[in-house]
């Protein structure tokens, strides 16, 4: 009879028998990473219940290997097969398999692994008895790696793990080469920390990487040179728009194409021999220059600098070639053509993108001081006529100096890829604009579904207000989508300007309580930038802060008192209910992941005088009654019922629980003329209350809101042995997951349309 029914047991029970032999501190699951069944010291492990087919099991090793060679981590030199159930083990090495390691694989490893076949193993050996027991520890004692080759698809893991292993390192450390001035051998040519792992890369130059030379960043460059390549399928469609440009070239006239941020060229990549000899392109970091030379500078008519000399590398940076210099925007070789009237002048760029207030810039380093860029001449003159959050965004810095410095004359064309927000929000220029296209953000070796527009503007002054664009997404064959029909709105004004509530309260003091993000008072050691005010006819604090949508959850609170860190207002019971609207607006995202959404969308309150006048004439009573069973439903309310610090008991009123009488929202609900769906909802939250009563954790003097709910009440715990999470109150779970579903449906059907209507969302 089996010993084993699950895998898991059988492959726990020989981690028991054998880790304390190896490693006593070690358990199990420290050995369970990259979904395989463990990496002990060389070892590659993998259980099965039976040993079936040994070629079969073996090829989903390798397959294991080759992820392991993609994610920059050490082969194991040996591949050890264990069969729980008869206690047998075979030894592989990996290093005949080395070819197969090194191909990469797509979808899971365990399936499509028939037809291979291997050698047969080095050793069989039976851990039931005694000698094979010592073999086997012996073998899982060893610390042999199969030494792997550094090419495309495994560069960027090894960089991460070399950026992490060395801290202080810096990109020429990495992939320095031999060619050039400068000459540092980085470690794929010489490895010294990965000598054990990785073969020397023969490369003699970086070429190979030149799509990926922005993911071999280290991390301050990566933090001050914002490089998203641009996907070839985005490149060639924008040469559409260079053609335009081109096209508007007065009869006679000479033009020039010029990129300040090339990269590697990939924005050139597919131009004709004739259009690239148009071309003047730089770019500031060293390997990207080197490449940039390597590929185009043969067929460019200037690249900068023209050479290489021995000062030219400079702390990872070319010499003369940073674009928001004084030195380069006086650069004779460019400044000929801008002079020369017959010259038209093109700018093709898509310039480096580090906002330093955004979120994925701040996880990377210390935010806005530290970015060298805000220092550079252009920024210091844009400074001088531009004010606000455009000077937070290096890419901002370029697209304000190309039309400042570069083009003169209405037929002079600027071709930028940027989100949105230069133009919509920003307002960092009023030009013509003539054509564009949205692409989605994500492939720009981002993670981030966004919509990131590639805009052909004239240089001409020019007040327009909307356009429409076709938006391309990247299909998984690499293709590109068909085009869905995009608009873009300019916005004015703002809901903190426009909406929020400034009034102060007629009777409120000072000793209330400030509250965090999860709803609960805000911890001692947080900074807290407004006052604790307390007043009667408070009914809690909204924050609907920011245009955009980046870190929606931290933008859009709605509590019981003030937030620790502000950014809104003290809602009053008088009219809270026409400041809800922001609220919903401020959730679009949540509801509306598709890449068109983000980066395009924004809260506005450019409606705010058609709102007030419909909200006073009682045109919009039942939509903010609508807004009000949204509110009560949606999981980011985060107001909660509790006895505060400050000896009061404050009360979720935005909430539809009654046991302990009608809440304000209660009330006020009474007369929304409810329709099948917000019967629905209705229902369904008398089914979430009806199992939020009957759990442990369940206090019948507090009035819940879903939010308490999911976080007191809908508790769960990890299954030891199948390390799954267990739900401790199924009903209850299930029953806030049915709520969620219907609460989505309703606001994209009937709170979303009504936010346009009145550009709430814009
Ligand atoms: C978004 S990438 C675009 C690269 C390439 N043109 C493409 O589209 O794939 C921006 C490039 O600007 C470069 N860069 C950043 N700051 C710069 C500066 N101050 N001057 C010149 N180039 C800069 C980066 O090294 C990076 O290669």
């Amino acid at each position: 009879m089996d010993k084993f029914i699950l895998e898991r047991d059988g492959q726990i029970d020989f981690y028991n028998k054998f880790l304390p032999r190896i490693n006593p501190s070690l358990k199990p699951e420290d050995l369970l990473a990259d979904n395989n069944d463990g990496v002990l010291n060389g070892n590659l492990l993998e259980f099965k219940l039976h040993v079936t087919d040994l070629n079969a099991h073996l090829f989903q090793c390798i397959r294991y290997l080759s992820a392991l060679r993609i994610k920059g981590k050490p082969v194991p030199a040996n591949i050890l097969i264990v069969d729980v159930n008869s206690s047998t083990l075979w030894l592989f090495r990996s290093k005949p398999y080395l070819k197969h390691i090194e191909v990469p694989y797509t979808g899971a490893a365990s399936k499509g692994t028939g037809g291979f076949i291997g050698d047969d193993a080095e050793k069989v050996l039976h851990y039931d008895n005694p000698s094979d027991t010592e073999e086997v520890v012996s073998l899982l004692k060893e610390t042999g790696y199969t030494k792997i080759h550094i090419d495309e698809n495994c560069i960027v893991g090894w960089a991460t793990a070399y950026y992490k292993a060395v801290p202080s390192a810096r990109k020429e450390d990495f992939i320095g080469d031999d060619t050039g001035k400068h000459k540092t051998i980085g470690e794929i040519r010489n490895p010294v920390h990965f000598a054990e792992y990785i073969h020397p890369y023969k490369g003699q130059s970086n070429v190979k990487f030149n799509y990926l030379m922005d993911r071999l960043n280290d991390s301050l460059q990566k933090k001050n040179l914002g490089a998203f390549y641009t996907p070839e399928p985005y490149v060639k469609k924008s040469h559409e728009l260079l053609r335009m440009a081109i096209d508007r070239v007065p009869e006679g006239n000479d033009y020039v194409i010029i990129d300040r941020c090339a990269g590697t060229g990939n924005l050139e990549t597919g131009l004709t021999d004739e259009e690239l000899s148009h071309c003047i392109v730089s770019t500031i970091e060293y390997y990207e220059y080197k490449v940039l030379q390597e590929l185009l500078g043969a067929k460019v008519r200037h690249i900068i600098p023209p050479t290489e000399s021995s000062d030219t590398f400079n702390a990872g940076l070319v010499k003369g070639s940073d674009a928001l210099s004084k030195e380069y925007i006086e650069h004779p070789l460019i400044k000929q053509y801008v002079d020369d009237p017959n010259c038209t002048i093109i700018l093709f760029e898509n310039p480096p993108y580090a906002e330093t207030t955004s979120l994925e810039h701040q996880r990377t380093g210390k935010g806005t001081q530290s970015s060298v860029w805000k220092n550079s001449y252009v920024v210091q003159e844009m400074k001088k006529e531009i004010k606000g959050s455009a000077l937070n965004d290096l890419g901002n810095a370029f697209i304000w100096s190309g039309f400042k410095y570069y083009l003169r004359q209405s037929t002079d064309s600027f071709i930028v890829y940027s989100p949105v927000k230069y133009w919509k929000a920003q307002h960092l220029i009023s030009k013509k604009f003539l054509y564009g296209f949205a692409f989605n953000r994500k492939h720009f070796h981002t993670n981030i579904d966004a919509c990131v527009m590639c805009a052909l503007w004239a240089s001409e002054d020019a007040d327009i207000k909307e356009f429409t664009i076709p938006g391309y997404d990247i299909t998984p064959e690499g293709k590109l989508d068909n085009p869905v029909k995009l608009q873009i709105k300019k916005i004015n004004k703002i809901f903190s300007t426009e909406y929020y509530d400034k009034r102060s309260f007629e009777a409120s003091s000072e000793d209330g309580i400030l509250i965090g993000l999860n709803g609960l008072e805000a911890d001692d050691n947080v900074k807290k930038r407004i006052k604790p005010i307390y007043s009667d006819d408070m009914l809690g604090y909204l924050v609907a802060d920011s245009i955009g949508f980046d870190n929606p959850d931290a933008k859009s609170s709605l509590l019981v008192a003030g937030r620790y860190n502000g950014n809104g207002f003290f809602m009053h019971k008088d009219n809270y209910l026409e400041k809800l609207p922001m609220f919903c607006a401020s959730r679009y995202i949540t509801y509306n992941r598709r890449w068109t959404e983000r980066a395009r969308i924004m809260k506005s309150a450019d409606g705010v005088d058609k709102f007030n006048a419909d909200v006073k004439s009682g045109k919009l009573t039942q939509f903010l009654l609508k807004c009000l069973l949204f509110t009560c439903m949606e999981m980011q309310n985060h107001m909660r019922t509790f006895s505060g610090s400050d000896g009061r008991f404050y009360r979720n009123e935005l909430c539809l629980d009654r046991t302990n009488g009608e809440t304000i929202a209660l009330k006020d609900i009474k007369t929304l003329k409810t329709n099948k769906k917000e019967q629905d909802i209705l229902k369904q939250w008398d089914t979430v209350l009806q199992w939020a009563k009957k759990t442990e954790n369940y206090n019948s003097e507090l009035t819940y809101g879903v939010y308490q709910i999911f976080a007191e009440l809908d508790t769960s715990h990890t299954d030891e042995t199948t390390g799954s999470t267990v739900w401790d109150n199924v009903e209850l779970h299930t029953a806030l997951a049915g709520l969620k579903a219907l609460v989505k449906e309703y606001y994209n059907s009937e709170i979303v349309p009504t936010l346009f209507e009145y550009e709430f969302l814009k």
